[in-house]
């Protein structure tokens, strides 16, 4: 249904209006999607690099409206002591790569699979997908790349890339690798590939893959068992995403949807948010083959809704830290110092680390950047700092900035700091400069960042306080954001407090809100909202941005 239709077909009623989700289907960092389909239920596994817990695990009853419900990795302290972020070790961009997730309906178990730092491979496992999770089996071999497909006998496989395609079988129980096959040879015309999908369908075996140099993605078919040999075809070559300023979506997941209809969920790059997913119906040929719905060659922006909206609790809104524990949304840089930080109805940061490098400083507690523009404000009470201390709100990522409370000789400060600059092996050439400092009374502070995240916007950085949490005064310039792709993940907010000095001083973080400015997520509900008010799913995405172009 057009919207040019709607405006002026007074007369349709709503019930034949066919409901159109949007791409990306979710604005939001979550790359090397694995999206299964467990009894109904849609669950999302995506890449984490150094940030812990990892792995998260979003949920869904309808592919366009997610929640996190958990992460298949609890701490990063499992991979070695450089997670830790200690004694000068750091893992900025190791970690959790590509890697893969399942409910095994034959022991009715949850399954996570991934290579760290090229080296081995952990297995995590579950009862739940909300946990808790842990540690299974550690492989000294890498598969990397790899990708999960549970036979109909219940033997689990899983492929892996190693220049070419290899197969493992494991055992039933996934604790030992029964046997490993190289199942394809890349041919000459191919650069390299990566991320590995293994599936079946109609008794043959499939791997979607893709080559990062030409962003074309290919599926290798065996009609021969799961040890090939596999015929290669082309899944898309050049299909562009489904908004400007984005790359070619690429290294998707296969789903079946509960209408039947077949779905590829892949990832395109858009920095500064990362990589976000984009969902497009996918159709099987009679030979065998499948084939994404493109529109003119392109990823849509719209679909139909595979289902009816199904609602989930919104991304946005205020976090008061309210029990003992962490919301599913937070993720720390690198493992946490737990003997440094309490939650209970609010969070309290007791500074971790001595240093005068963000970077190497314990205990940023992080979010995604929900949607194309966010505003975070946090609520800080500052009275127990100690001189030397650093705490605020934090753009996080290989070029970070932050505005917050700096003490010194007793008196603390509102300081906005820019210019804290890792170089690609992800050492700190810069432990940044003062931007601005402007003086304050009291003992609470709030901190706000507003940041335009979406390519096609001005990709800035505002910084704000407040005293009463009713008048915001802007602290420092507009920061430009970094794009480069090589740190992988996108910009985070982040909430921190180091010392330089000494330990033994603290903040209190009473609240955090996000606030989107921006289109959110699919929604799922385009052409309905012009004749109703309904709020628009996946919490956050204005009703107006519904009805003006969603890309500016
Ligand atoms: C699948 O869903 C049905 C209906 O909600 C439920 O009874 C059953 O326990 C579920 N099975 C699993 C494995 O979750
Ligand atoms: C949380 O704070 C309350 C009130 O101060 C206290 O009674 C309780 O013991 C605390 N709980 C934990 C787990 O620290
Ligand atoms: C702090 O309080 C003093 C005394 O009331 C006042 O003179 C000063 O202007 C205040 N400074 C700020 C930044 O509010």
């Amino acid at each position: 249904m057009k919207i040019s239709t709607l405006l002026t077909g007074v007369t349709i009623s709503l019930s034949t209006i066919a409901l159109a989700y949007t791409n990306p289907v979710l604005w939001n960092d979550l790359a090397d999607v694995d999206v299964r389909n467990v009894n109904g239920t849609y669950y999302y596994s995506a890449s984490t690099m150094h940030y812990s817990p990892g792995a998260p695990i979003l949920r869904s009853y309808d592919l366009f409206n997610w929640e996190f419900v958990g992460h298949s990795v609890p701490n990063l302290a499992d991979f070695g002591t450089k997670y830790n972020l200690q004694n000068g070790q750091r893992a900025y961009v190791n970690g959790i790569w590509a890697s893969w997730f399942d409910f095994n309906q034959h022991d009715g178990k949850w399954y996570w699979g991934g290579c760290i730092d090229f080296a081995r491979t952990f297995i995590y496992t579950a009862s739940k997908p909300e946990g808790p999770w842990t540690r299974l089996v550690d492989f000294s071999t890498c598969m990397y790349d790899s990708g999960l497909l549970i036979d109909d006998d219940g033997t689990p496989y899983v492929s892996y890339k190693s220049g070419n395609f290899y197969v493992a079988q494991l055992s039933k129980d996934f604790k030992t690798i029964v046997s490993t096959k190289l199942v394809y040879t890349l041919p000459s015309d191919i650069a390299s590939c990566e991320g590995t999908r293994p599936y079946k369908r109609d008794g043959k075996y499939y791997i979607f893959t893709d080559d990062p140099s030409t962003t074309i993605e290919y599926v290798l078919m065996s009609s021969n068992g799961v040890w090939g040999p596999y015929t290669k075809g082309t899944l898309t070559n050049g299909a562009r995403g489904p908004v400007t300023g984005v790359s070619n979506p690429v290294q998707g997941s296969l789903i079946k949807a509960n209408n039947g209809q077949w779905y590829y969920m892949c990832f395109t790059s858009a920095y500064p948010t990362g990589r976000i997913p984009v969902l497009a119906p996918l159709n099987w040929g009679s030979d065998g083959w499948p084939s994404i719905q493109l529109v003119n060659g392109n990823f849509g922006t719209t679909y139909p809704d595979p289902e009816t909206a199904h609602p989930v609790p919104a991304y946005t809104g205020t976090d008061s830290f309210s029990g003992t524990s962490l919301g599913n949304r937070w993720e720390w840089n690198h493992t946490p110092d737990t003997s440094r930080f309490t939650v209970n109805n609010s969070l309290t940061l007791r500074t971790a680390t001595v240093t005068v490098d963000f970077y190497s400083a314990r205990n940023t507690l992080t979010q995604r950047i929900p949607g194309q523009s966010a505003t975070a404000t946090i609520i800080m009470e500052f009275g127990s700092m100690l001189d030397g201390d650093r705490a605020g709100l934090a753009m996080v990522r290989d070029m970070s900035f932050w505005v917050g409370i700096s003490k010194d000789n007793g008196i603390p400060q509102v300081r906005v700091v820019s210019g804290i600059n890792m170089d690609t092996t992800w050492k700190t050439v810069s432990t940044g400069a003062t931007a601005a400092i402007a003086p304050i009374n009291g003992t609470t502070v709030w901190l706000r960042a507003k940041a335009n995240v979406a390519p096609s916007s001005d990709r800035t950085a505002q910084f704000s306080y407040s005293t009463d949490g009713t008048t915001f005064k802007n602290i420092g310039n507009t920061f430009a954001m970094n794009t480069d792709w090589r740190f992988f993940l996108g910009y985070r907010f982040g909430i921190f407090n180091y010392a330089t000095s000494v330990l033994g001083g603290s903040v209190k973080v009473r609240s955090y809100d996000v606030q989107a400015s921006g289109y959110v997520g699919g929604g799922g509900g385009t052409t309905l909202s012009l004749t109703d008010a309904v709020s628009p799913q996946n919490s956050g995405a204005a009703a107006s941005s519904l009805v003006s172009p969603l890309y500016g």
